[in-house]
């Protein structure tokens, strides 16, 4: 045995795939939560993360293996969207994960989303598991409530046996399309080598929930000791910066290494420079319970990777979702630190047109400006940027805008990705004559700006 088996940070999962396919319904089935009925229209917006203490899913898949030895203290699990909007959500998880769970309809089979998750996925070599969801949906399922698959399947009448085998053959067929192999779990002895393991799953009657637990648990502490090796040099990225009644604007993290402790002193990344605060409380969740749900906090003294985490501290009003966390150490240089964290903002700034005309550009968090900033570049679309900001569109960036109108008037424009405009906002820009374009979907903004160009010309 590997001699850091007793020295392992939880591993971190990221549960991604279309809409709708159950992703936040399957979490809702470990948890006991009802997050999912929550939701505004039923569809995720926000990324979320949730800690699965190891006890739980010990309990969880007893019956599969009541020997099953855990040596991970837990699971952390990010949930993400699935509708197409948030495809810088579903970058930031899974550009934070270990191991992801790729969810897909058994009755629908790979959609746009599940294709553009699994590109991410394959982008950056992450492994994955694939929860073939809503298994009750076949006609004249028979319920065996939180059962291991196999132990459901059986007692399955010939007709469903047939119909799952075939919408089975056909997904794996879908996945080959894409140059992936796929395999049932429990008959997959390469485990991720060259394929990738489908559980079959139902969130709503729990069929295949053990299955995938274990599965995640043990195939993380198996191939990925090295990986999941506490290190406690702290690494630590913003999810999400959150105003909270109570706590003022708060950033919600994901700590994967490392220890946070209460009054650390920290350097994030801001859209007016770094920000150096010190940690004023560590809260959590409960245990099993969603971080991005109100509810009760734990406060802590000081944290273990890994972790979902809200830290309180001031200062955080322009911190920037997506990038770093830094602690300042005692043998430290703030400067230095500072630097560091305004790293992932320099490489944004340099993409900026240098001679000075061009539109300014707003998006909701660093990972979708650089998503815009790159569309705008390709040759095909070529509008060249002369600002960019994060976070809702205020007076100042039509300031900023406006002084396109005596330079190129057509670049006098503002192009909200993914961000609410202000009313003075908007009443200035009618006032200047500064147009202000808004989609959630990056294509949407280019379809604008180029209509808007055309009349002009005309
Ligand atoms: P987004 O986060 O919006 O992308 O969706 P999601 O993938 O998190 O799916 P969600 O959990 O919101 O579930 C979507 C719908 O499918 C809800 O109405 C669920 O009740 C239903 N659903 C999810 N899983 C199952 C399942 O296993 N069986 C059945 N019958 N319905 C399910
Ligand atoms: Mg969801
Ligand atoms: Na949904």
């Amino acid at each position: 045995p590997n001699q850091n088996e007793d020295n392992l940070r939880s591993p971190i999962c990221c549960i991604m795939g279309h809409v709708d396919t159950g992703k936040t319904k399957l979490l809702d089935c470990i948890r006991g939560t009802n997050v999912q009925e929550g939701e505004a229209g039923g569809i995720t917006q926000q990324i979320g993360a949730t800690y699965f203490p190891a006890e739980n899913i010990r309990e969880r898949t007893k019956e599969l293996k009541a020997d099953a030895k855990l040596k991970v203290p837990g699971l952390l699990v990010i949930d993400t969207p699935g509708h197409e909007s948030f495809t810088n959500l579903r970058s930031r998880g899974s550009g934070l994960c270990d191991i992801a769970i790729l969810v897909v309809d058994i009755m629908h089979g790979l959609e746009p989303q599940t294709i553009e998750s699994l590109n991410l996925l394959k982008m950056r070599n992450t492994e994955f598991i694939v929860a073939l969801n809503k298994v009750d949906r076949l006609y004249g399922w028979k319920v065996c409530k939180n059962a291991p698959i196999v132990k459901a399947m059986k007692q399955q009448s010939k007709d469903v046996q047939f119909e799952y085998n075939t919408r089975l053959t056909q997904i794996v067929t879908q996945f080959k399309e894409q140059g992936i192999n796929t395999e049932l779990y429990y008959k997959n002895k390469e485990m991720g080598k060259d394929t990738f393991s489908i559980v079959p799953t139902s969130a709503i009657s729990g069929e295949g929930i053990p299955d995938m637990l274990l599965l995640l648990v043990q195939w993380t502490q198996k191939t990925m000791i090295e990986r999941l090796t506490y290190s406690n040099v702290v690494q630590c990225t913003v999810l999400e910066v959150k105003v909270v009644e109570g706590h003022g604007t708060t950033i919600d993290v994901v700590l994967v290494n490392g220890v946070l402790h209460e009054g650390d002193q920290i350097v994030v990344c801001g859209m007016q420079g770094p920000i150096v605060t010190t940690i004023r409380a560590l809260l959590t969740p409960h245990p099993m319970k969603e971080l991005r749900v109100k509810g009760t906090y734990l406060h802590h003294k000081e944290i273990k990777a890994a972790q979902g985490i809200k830290i309180t501290a001031q200062g955080f009003e322009h911190a920037i979702a997506g990038t770093s966390l830094y602690v300042v150490g005692p043998d430290d240089d703030v400067e230095d630190i500072k630097e560091a964290a305004m790293e992932d903002m320099k490489s944004v700034m340099s993409r900026i047109d240098k001679s000075g005309e061009g539109v300014y550009v707003q998006a909701s968090t660093l990972g979708s400006l650089e998503a815009l900033l790159e569309f705008l570049k390709t040759p095909e679309v070529s509008i060249p940027v002369s600002g960019i900001g994060i976070g809702p569109v205020h007076k100042k960036d039509v300031m900023k805008a406006s002084v396109m109108l005596e330079k190129k008037k057509e670049y006098a424009t503002i192009l909200a990705f993914d961000v609410k405009v202000t009313q003075e906002a908007r009443e200035l820009s009618d006032e200047l004559g500064v147009k202000v374009f808004m989609a959630d979907i990056i294509y949407h903004l280019f379809d604008q700006f180029k209509a808007y160009i055309d009349t002009i010309k005309e």
